[in-house]
C-alpha cells in the first residue's frame, strides 16, 4: 500500500524509546445501523438506534506496511523503554488509540501483569499447565484500569482541544469500574471530577472503600447493578457528564492490552493456548477478542488463541444464548441472583453485541471452537478459588470462576490435556476477602448455594488469654508466648 509520505516516514523511523509519530484517525462504528462517527468526541451509543459502538482506525491498514517481525521486534524493544507513556498499556500505542499526544497519556503502573504458572500440585491436581495473569496487581487491583488508562487519556485529548475547565466522570460499577475510575479521575485532577454510582450493600467493603479513599463522590441506589446502569445510561443521555462505563469504547481498546500481552509473554505464539475470561458486562472478553484479531490481522500472531468465556449459572445470559444451537439463538437478558463472583453478577451486559460481532469474526478467523462459552456453579467457584489460593495464587472470585471454567471444559472434552491456558483473574483476592470469611465459616446465605469444604476452614487460633501481656515486661511475655507457640505446634527442642 503507498502511504502519505509524512506517515511512511513516521512508520519507518521509530525510535523504539521515544514516543511514536505514527497517528491515525479514529472512528466510532455502530454495531447496530453501521453509521460511522468522528472519534473527536465523547459518544456512547448511536444517536441513529442506540446501539453500542467499537472504535476503528481508519488507517489500521497502514500498519501492514510493517512486517508481523518488525512489530514483534519493536514492541520487545520498548520492553526496554523508560519513557513512561510507553511503560503501560500503551506499549502498543499504534494497535489501541493512536491519535493521542505523549503529554495525554495517563500512567498508574497499570498493565504487563504477570503471568504466573500454577503450583505444581495444582496444574497436578487439573491436569493441564495452566497459568493465572494476575490482573488484580493493577492499581486500583483489577484489570479495570488498562480500560481507565486509555479513557482518561482520551479524555485528557479532549479537556486539551476543548478547552474545557470541569467534566465530571460518572460510573455505576459492581465495585472495580468505580475504584478505578476514582483512582484516575483523583490523580489527574482538575478539570475531572468523579461521581460513582453503586448499588448498595452490592459492592465489598474493599472496594467501597477505593473510590471513598480516592475522594469521589460516592452515590448509591438500592437495586443491584443493571439498575444502577439504566440510570447512568439516561444521565449521560441527558447531562453533559462523562461516561466511564464500557460503553465508553475507549475503554475496550484499553482492555485489549490484556491480549498482546498475553501474546508477547508466549513469544508471540498462542496456537494452542485456552484464555479463560469471566463475563459480567462483557467489555473484557470483547476487547481481548479485538486485540487477537488485530494482531492476526497484522501478522504479528498467525494462529488465534481459543477463547473461553465463564459464567456463573447465576448470571448467564451469554452462556445460555451460545448453549443454543446456532440459527436458534435469541438473546435474552437474565435477572441475576445473588453470586460469589460478584463483579460479573449482571444479566444484562451492555456489550453484548460486541460479544456477538466479535465472536463470529473470532469463529470465522479461528473455526467454530474459538470461541465458547461455559457454565459454572456457585459452589465451583468457591472450591476453585480457595484451592487456588491455598496454592500460592491470589484470584478473586471472578478468577476462581476461570479455574471452576477450565475444570468444567476439560470434562467436556472442550480443552484436551496436551493444551495449556491463561485465566484471569481480573482482580486481588483481598477485594473479594468476605466471600473467603463466608467459606471459612460456613456463613453462605442459603441463595448463594455455597457448602465449604469444612476441612478447608481456616480461622486464627488466640494462644493466650486476651489479659495476658498485661504487667509483664517484654522479656517475660516473649517466653510466655515462645511456651504456647512451642506447645501448640509440639516443637522440639534442639
Ligand atoms: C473483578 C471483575 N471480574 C470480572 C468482571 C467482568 O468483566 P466485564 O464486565 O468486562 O465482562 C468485572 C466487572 O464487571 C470485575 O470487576
Ligand atoms: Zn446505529
Amino acid at each position: 500500500m503507498s502511504l502519505p509520505p509524512e506517515q511512511s516516514s513516521a512508520l519507518s523511523s521509530f525510535a523504539a524509546n521515544g514516543f511514536p509519530a505514527w497517528r491515525g484517525r479514529m472512528e466510532y462504528v455502530c454495531l447496530g445501523c453501521g453509521a460511522r462517527y468522528p472519534g473527536d468526541s465523547l459518544l456512547y451509543a448511536c444517536p441513529q438506534c442506540n446501539d453500542v459502538f467499537l472504535l476503528e482506525n481508519l488507517d489500521f491498514g497502514q500498519l501492514a506496511a510493517r512486517s508481523g517481525q518488525e512489530w514483534r521486534d519493536l514492541f520487545d524493544a520498548r520492553a526496554a523503554s523508560r519513557a513512561t507513556a510507553l511503560r503501560g498499556i500503551f506499549r502498543y500505542y499504534e494497535l489501541l488509540a493512536p491519535l493521542l499526544e505523549e503529554e495525554d497519556i495517563v500512567y498508574l503502573g497499570e498493565g504487563l501483569t504477570p503471568i504466573v504458572e500454577a503450583a505444581p500440585a495444582l496444574r497436578d491436581a487439573i491436569g493441564l499447565p495452566f497459568a493465572y495473569k494476575n490482573d488484580g496487581q493493577n492499581p486500583s487491583a483489577s484489570f479495570k484500569d488498562r480500560g481507565m488508562a486509555c479513557a482518561f487519556s482520551y479524555l485528557k485529548w479532549l479537556c486539551r482541544r476543548n478547552d474545557w475547565d470541569e467534566v465530571l466522570t460518572v460510573c455505576a460499577s459492581t465495585g472495580d469500574t468505580s475504584a478505578a475510575a476514582a483512582l484516575y479521575a483523583s490523580y489527574v485532577g482538575a478539570p475531572l471530577k468523579s461521581v460513582v454510582l453503586l448499588p448498595h450493600g452490592k459492592v465489598t467493603p474493599q472496594q467501597l472503600s477505593q473510590p471513598l479513599g480516592s475522594g469521589a463522590t460516592v452515590l448509591e441506589l438500592p437495586g443491584v447493578f443493571d439498575d444502577c446502569m439504566k440510570v447512568v445510561e439516561l444521565l449521560a443521555e441527558n447531562y453533559r457528564v462523562a461516561l466511564l462505563n464500557s460503553k465508553n469504547s475507549w475503554r475496550i481498546l484499553g482492555q485489549e492490552s490484556y491480549a498482546y500481552e498475553t501474546a508477547q509473554w508466549y513469544g508471540w505464539d498462542v496456537d494452542r493456548l485456552c484464555i479463560f475470561v469471566p463475563i459480567g458486562n462483557a467489555g473484557n472478553v470483547t476487547a481481548i477478542m479485538s486485540g487477537f484479531l488485530k494482531m492476526l490481522e497484522l501478522g504479528i500472531i498467525t494462529r488465534l488463541p481459543r477463547i473461553f468465556g465463564v459464567q456463573s449459572a447465576h448470571a448467564d445470559p451469554v452462556w445460555r444464548y451460545y448453549a443454543a444451537p446456532e440459527g436458534q439463538r435469541q438473546w435474552q437478558p437474565v435477572t441475576v441472583s445473588p453470586s460469589v463472583a460478584q463483579a460479573a453478577m449482571i444479566g444484562n451486559p451492555v456489550s453484548f453485541p460486541r460479544v456477538r460481532r466479535l465472536a463470529e469474526r473470532f469463529m470465522e478467523a479461528g473455526g467454530p471452537r474459538a470461541f465458547q462459552v461455559v457454565q459454572v456453579t456457585e459452589q465451583q467457584i468457591m472450591d476453585a478459588m480457595i484451592l487456588a489460593n491455598r496454592h500460592g495464587h491470589i484470584a478473586c472470585t471472578q478468577g476462581g470462576e476461570c479455574l471452576a471454567g477450565l475444570r468444567n471444559a476439560l470434562a467436556l472434552g472442550l480443552v484436551d490435556k496436551t493444551e495449556r491456558a491463561v485465566l484471569d483473574a481480573t482482580a486481588h483476592s483481598l477485594k473479594f476477602a468476605g466471600f473467603q470469611d463466608m467459606y471459612f465459616n460456613d456463613g453462605f446465605p442459603p441463595e448463594y448455594g455455597v457448602t465449604p469444604d469444612k476441612s478447608l476452614a481456616n480461622q486464627p487460633e488466640l494462644l493466650l488469654p486476651i489479659d495476658a501481656r498485661a504487667g509483664k515486661d517484654v522479656a517475660e511475655f516473649a517466653r510466655m508466648g515462645a511456651d504456647a507457640v512451642a506447645a501448640r505446634l509440639s516443637l522440639q527442642r534442639k
